[in-house]
């Protein structure tokens, strides 16, 4: 079956589809390309099986709601990066994971066992890289407001600090006792096509350096004998489909390059960001992971070219195209309500707390029935959460079978940004993560208990009767 058929049988009633032909049409090697992971399966018991577990075990075992997430896929995400930036990139080149999409002590050390550095983005997700034994060298310190604590524990960590403005540079260049290595980030004035709230590289964006302070940015680094800057930095945003702003964007960096070395800055690296998107539903159409590292590459060797300047260590930094296919969400399926001629709702355990995404950039998602997988998809119901906002629906209007109480549900392509910005709203507690290879299954992420959700509340004295 094809993506299209796919998508009209989804999106009509006149004819019924199961959750298997999710499974049938996700035919690309390329995990973002996917809606499911790549291990993704059905058994002899008619229940999705991912990394060789069933989903349906897994809750027994594990509780609901559940991420699991499949190493097959990250592994395999990881490495299709690694790879095209070596065979597509004669100069030397280094794939960088942007922890912020899901940074927890398992992602990172299997991202920098398969080789890839990390950027982080707050002093919490310095320790947590530090913490899985990622060696401080092969972490980016990014953010746009890092305090001084946070300064100065990645000056003490050792790792990379990429500064995004005056506040940083100048905090650093007081605190800095020996020489530390950073880059500058600069907004390249390139615009993409994504959610207004996940566009970063037109010039009205908070992060980095305005293009009009460059030269006295390089004059003011190139002043401080504590700050050696090696590299540039610019990224354009997230979930992009489109090649033609990284083309840009090489020739944005190369010409930065050479203004830096007119001010004596050594620059060696360039680091293009991320922002590869993924596929959520059959209409979002993303390049391969091999066919964005050959388009970036090609463009900074041609831009190297025409400046006649020697090729940099190439850095990329994507975050969603390597986390975000290899994750499932499991819900639990609870009440159900019918609004005579208007919607039939099913309520699942978990919602805006566990993915705040639908609700922020109205995202939208396909669901499984993963204990039924072959039944049809004869009914139009719309996925509540368990918050209380009505704008707390997971999806609207998705084809299901019939549902009942305790029906196991799944949300693919929920591995990245959904446990990062998770949240205690209504105090529910955060749900486990499991890391799914071979039939086997091991926690990653604690369920929080009840206790932890009161752990850092107080009642002061005059409270207590
Ligand atoms: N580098 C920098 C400097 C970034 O700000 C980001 C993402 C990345 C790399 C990774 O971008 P990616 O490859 O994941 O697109 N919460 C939003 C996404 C926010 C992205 C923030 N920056 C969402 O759920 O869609």
């Amino acid at each position: 079956m094809t993506n299209s058929m796919v998508y009209t049988l989804a999106s009509t009633n006149q004819i019924t589809p199961s959750s298997l032909d999710y499974l049938e049409a996700d035919g690309s090697a390329s995990p973002n390309q996917r809606i499911l992971p790549l291990s993704a399966q059905v058994n002899e018991h008619d229940h999705l099986t991912i990394g060789g577990c069933d989903v349906l075990d897994l809750i027994e075992e594990f509780g609901s709601p559940l991420y699991i997430l499949d190493e097959t896929t990250l592994r395999t995400a990881c490495q299709q990066y690694r790879q095209a930036f070596e065979r597509y990139y004669p100069g030397e080149s280094l794939v960088m994971y942007a922890s912020k999409a899901w940074n927890c002590l398992a992602v990172c050390a299997i991202a920098a066992q398969e080789g890839l550095a990390i950027d982080v983005v707050s002093g919490g997700e310095l320790l947590s890289a530090l913490q899985a034994r990622v060696s401080p060298e092969q972490i980016y310190f990014h953010g746009n407001n890092k305090s001084q604590h946070e300064l100065q524990q990645g000056i003490a960590a050792g790792c990379r600090i990429v500064v995004d403005n005056w506040h940083e540079l100048k905090i650093l260049s007081a605190l800095a006792v020996s020489p530390i290595t950073i880059l500058l980030r600069l907004t390249p004035g390139i615009e993409c096509h994504t959610h207004e709230y996940i566009k970063t590289g037109h010039i009205d964006s908070k992060f980095g350096f305005d293009p009009d302070q460059l030269e006295a940015v390089f004059a003011y680094v190139a002043q401080q004998s504590n700050l050696h800057c090696i590299g540039l930095h610019a990224h354009i945003g997230s979930q992009i489909f489109e090649l033609q702003p990284h083309q840009d964007l090489a020739n944005v960096l190369v010409s930065w390059m050479e203004t830096a070395k007119r001010y004596g800055l050594p620059i060696s690296e360039l680091d293009v960001g991320g922002g590869l998107g993924i596929r959520y539903t059959e209409t979002d159409d993303p390049p391969s992971i091999t066919d964005w590292a050959n388009v970036v590459c090609k463009h900074m060797i041609k831009a190297c070219e025409q400046a006649n300047v020697p090729l940099p260590r190439l850095i990329c930094e994507p975050g969603r195209s390597l986390i975000g296919s290899a994750c499932i969400t499991a819900y639990t399926v609870g009440g159900q309500k019918t609004v005579p001629g208007i919607r039939h709702y099913a309520a699942v355990d978990g919602g805006m707390s566990d993915n705040p995404r639908p609700i922020t950039y109205q995202s939208v998602y396909r669901v499984l029935a993963a204990s039924k997988m072959s039944a049809p998809l004869s009914e139009t119901i719309t996925l509540a959460g368990k918050h209380c906002e009505s704008g707390d629906v997971v999806i609207h209007d998705a084809q299901l079978p019939p549902l009942a109480p305790g029906d196991i549900v799944v949300i693919p392509a929920t591995g990245a940004y959904n446990y990062s910005m998770a949240s205690n709203y209504n105090r529910v507690p955060r749900p486990a993560a499991v890391l799914v290879h071979n039939g086997q299954a091991a926690l990653i992420v604690e369920r929080e208990t009840d206790a932890d959700l009161i752990r850092y509340d107080r009642l002061p004295p005059h409270l207590q009767v």
